[in-house]
């Protein structure tokens, strides 16, 4: 049984393939987690509910307080919120206390618990739920606030957060976690984790650029292979935020939910709140393992066409930004589908009048200038090239220079008599209202059943700003979860209706990449910054927590088109490789050579993409970007192994990428060359970064290639 209750029943225990999580009641008789960590003997249950350590407390301390499930804002504490409400004449102190537990054994493969607690002089409950699957260490925990049908009046929601994780006292505290900028999203930050709180969050309307909903909490020494990793992450795609507290008296919480400071949200009695899911994951083999976890996780629990696998796409953004037509649409899909790609994707300009990024952002029927049949030949033309075809959207914006907002200046967020700030000369249209979200529904679905579209490329490119709702401003906050939330809805609903329709999540590149968006989409739009060297980093930290299969990695022009880097063709793909392998170059500029080498490394993907798609993740050699680094992936009797080495060394000479997680006593053949090496060797060894530059007569007494931007795909084949 994966959920049991204590015998006196004031204690759960929730036990997952390789751990464990205990809860019991407190001195307060309110839920508190006891234990939250790698698997232990059921011989040490009885020890953990009895909740032996009790820190040093004072008059103005209570140490103890952020072990609770919910840290509800009331009575004696003064820690980091995450339940906060106002009730009816102004009361805000919650005094909540425990009612009855609740476990759900029977469905398939799954296990639920809930807590149910109740405020003493509200009508008032709190239920708490922890949901886990026989083959995940992940726990799914979320919280469902009641207003009852007899409360006097309405409760003011401050802060509801989805759950309070804590992390038990130890000797160093450090953190990872990613943060960014357009161009430059997912970077990976470790550092040690001070005592007080450290809060990231997004007030951006999306998940962000800047940062990503979660946190690893682990000690200094850990690394990929080895140590214990907790995470705690959110699923939501609007604004969030997460707050790890670090008591001076030890012990860290963390703590995350929907929405920033100042979001409130209105239940009426009656009324029931569901927060997003909050999801913890604790492992002991280090971030490599916690990695994997994460993603057989999302594979196989979140991401709605579980086994599929991405197919090659060519996107024409970056070859014709808005200058679309419909002839040289066609000549590029002819060229795309010689290369190899079994999806053409027609992004920005193709819509109203929208020439530019000044207009037309609305008006969603082709442009007749521009395809004066209708996108019927160009999809045609594709199809006929064997390819399926997908468009470019941008639901939820307008641009003022459109149809859209001259009939419906009120669709957009705004607050009357307040100055309607544009970003990319654009306004966000309010989600929230049934008829905005019912319009928007209507048009794709009209758009998605024309075209019989395979995929749409759902972009979002401008911030919530003046968040105002005036025909509801009594609860102006529930569109910030209200938008986010009929996102999802339209998302489902057309998969629903058009189940061969795939869909991609971009926002002005990698701003609205999290686990809420996972379970509506098929990938994420990664970043705009298509250059393999930034890109490099940039996947290392979506590979953190995100699946190689739901990162969408294009390979494009060389200089290329943002930072004028020049990097070789081979080095492009195998960097576009480490992901779901995309074109999105002008390749109408590229040589008949480089097209040839183009169709040969899309091939040798289609072959290897099942081992790099749903493959087990090994990230080799530590930050990539300078010196020499691989991902490896193994699935079965495959492994392939993708090394880069953007900058060559005259010390160093030839260096050697240790593979890991083989059957040392196997052996595995080198499909290339032919050689074969027993996993013992390959783990003890290594492999050779181009071991015929290495070998290289040519450079005298240097027997090896100065040359930077060195990359190999290996492919190993067990025998
Ligand atoms: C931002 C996206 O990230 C780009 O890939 C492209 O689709 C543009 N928007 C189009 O306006």
């Amino acid at each position: 049984m994966p959920i049991t209750a204590a015998p006196n029943e004031k204690g759960w225990l929730i036990e997952t393939p390789g751990s464990l999580y205990a809860i019991g009641l407190d001195a307060t008789g309110l839920p508190a987690q006891r234990y939250w960590g790698p698997s232990l003997p059921s011989d040490d249950w009885g020890q953990l509910l009895r909740g032996d350590t009790s820190p040093w407390r004072s008059d103005t301390s209570r140490p103890e307080e952020v072990q609770q499930e919910v840290l509800a804002d009331g009575g004696v504490r003064w820690g980091v919120p995450g339940l906060q409400v106002v009730f009816p004449g102004g009361n805000q102190s919650l005094e909540l206390r425990f009612v009855d537990a609740r476990i759900d054994n029977e469905a398939a493969g799954q296990s639920t618990l809930v807590l149910s607690l109740a405020d003493s002089l509200f009508a008032f409950s709190v239920h708490l739920h922890y949901r886990v699957r026989a083959d995940s260490d992940v726990i799914e925990r979320w919280m469902e606030l009641e207003s009852g049908e007899d409360a006097e009046g309405d409760v003011v929601l401050l802060r509801g957060d989805s759950a309070n994780w804590f992390i038990d006292e130890a000797d160093d505290y450090w953190y990872s976690s990613v943060n960014g900028h357009w161009g430059g999203e997912t970077q990976l930050e470790r550092g040690p984790l001070p005592v007080g709180d450290l809060t990231f969050s997004s007030r951006t309307g999306t998940t962000s650029h800047a940062a990503n909903p979660w946190i690893m909490v682990h000690p200094q020494h850990a690394t990929e292979e080895a140590g214990v990793i907790r995470t705690v992450s959110l699923g939501w795609s609007g604004s969030w935020h997460l707050t790890a507290q670090r008591r001076p008296e030890g012990g860290v919480s963390v703590t995350t939910g929907f929405g920033h400071e100042g979001v409130r949200l209105v239940l009426e009695s009656g009324r029931r709140h569901v927060t997003p899911p909050s999801y913890g994951l604790a492992t002991d083999g280090g971030f490599g393992e916690t990695s994997r976890k994460w993603h057989a996780f999302a594979v196989r629990h979140l991401r709605p066409a579980v086994d599929e696998l991405r197919p090659v796409l060519y996107n024409s953004w970056e070859a014709t930004e808005f200058d679309v037509s419909e002839a040289q649409q066609m000549r590029l899909a002819d060229k795309a589908a010689a290369i190899g790609a079994e999806l053409f994707v027609l992004d920005d300009g193709w819509f109203g009048a929208r020439t530019d990024d000044r207009r037309g952002l609305g008006d969603w029927h082709p442009n007749p200038d521009r395809f004066p049949n209708g996108l019927q030949p160009l999809a045609d033309h594709v199809r006929g090239l064997g390819m399926g075809f997908g468009l470019w959207v941008e639901p939820e914006m307008v641009n003022p220079d459109s149809d859209l907002y001259r009939a419906h200046p009120d669709w957009v967020l705004h607050f009357e008599g307040r100055t309607r700030h544009e970003a990319r000369n654009q306004l966000v249209l309010n989600f929230a209202r049934d008829d905005v979200k019912q319009w928007a529904l209507a048009w794709l679905d009209d758009l998605v059943s024309t075209y019989r579209l395979d995929f749409i490329k759902w972009d979002m490119n401008r911030s919530f700003t003046q968040a105002g709702w005036p025909e509801n401003a009594r609860d102006h906050g529930s569109l910030w979860l209200g938008h986010t939330r009929a996102v999802y809805d339209i998302m489902a609903t057309l998969r629903e209706r058009h189940p061969f329709l795939r869909i991609e999540s971009c926002s002005g590149g990698g701003g609205r990449v999290d686990f809420g968006m996972m379970q509506v989409i098929d990938q994420f739009w990664t970043s705009d910054n298509t250059d393999a060297l930034d890109r490099q980093t940039i996947q290392h930290g979506f590979s953190q927590l995100y699946p190689a299969i739901t990162m969408c990695n294009w390979v494009t022009d060389s200089p290329n088109p943002i930072t004028a880097r020049v990097v070789p063709l081979q080095y492009r793909f195998h960097v576009a490789m480490a992901g779901a392998l995309a074109i999105g170059g002008d390749l109408d500029s590229w040589s008949d050579a480089e097209l040839d080498e183009a169709a040969e490394q899309v091939a040798l993907y289609k072959e290897i993409r099942e081992v790099i798609q749903l493959g087990a993740l090994h990230r080799l050699g530590g930050r990539p970007g300078a010196g020499l680094t691989a991902v490896q992936y193994v699935r079965e009797n495959s492994v392939v192994v993708l090394s880069y080495e953007p900058r060559r060394s005259l010390e160093r000479g030839a260096r050697r990428t240790v593979l890991r997680r083989l059957d040392p006593a196997a052996f595995y053949v080198d499909q290339r060359t032919g050689r074969r090496f027993s996993g013992a060797y390959l783990m003890q060894r290594g492999l050779v970064l181009h071991d015929e530059l290495n070998t290289h007569p040519g450079n005298g007494s240097l027997r090896f290639s100065n040359r930077d931007y060195l990359s190999a795909l290996t492919r190993l084949t067990r025998s």
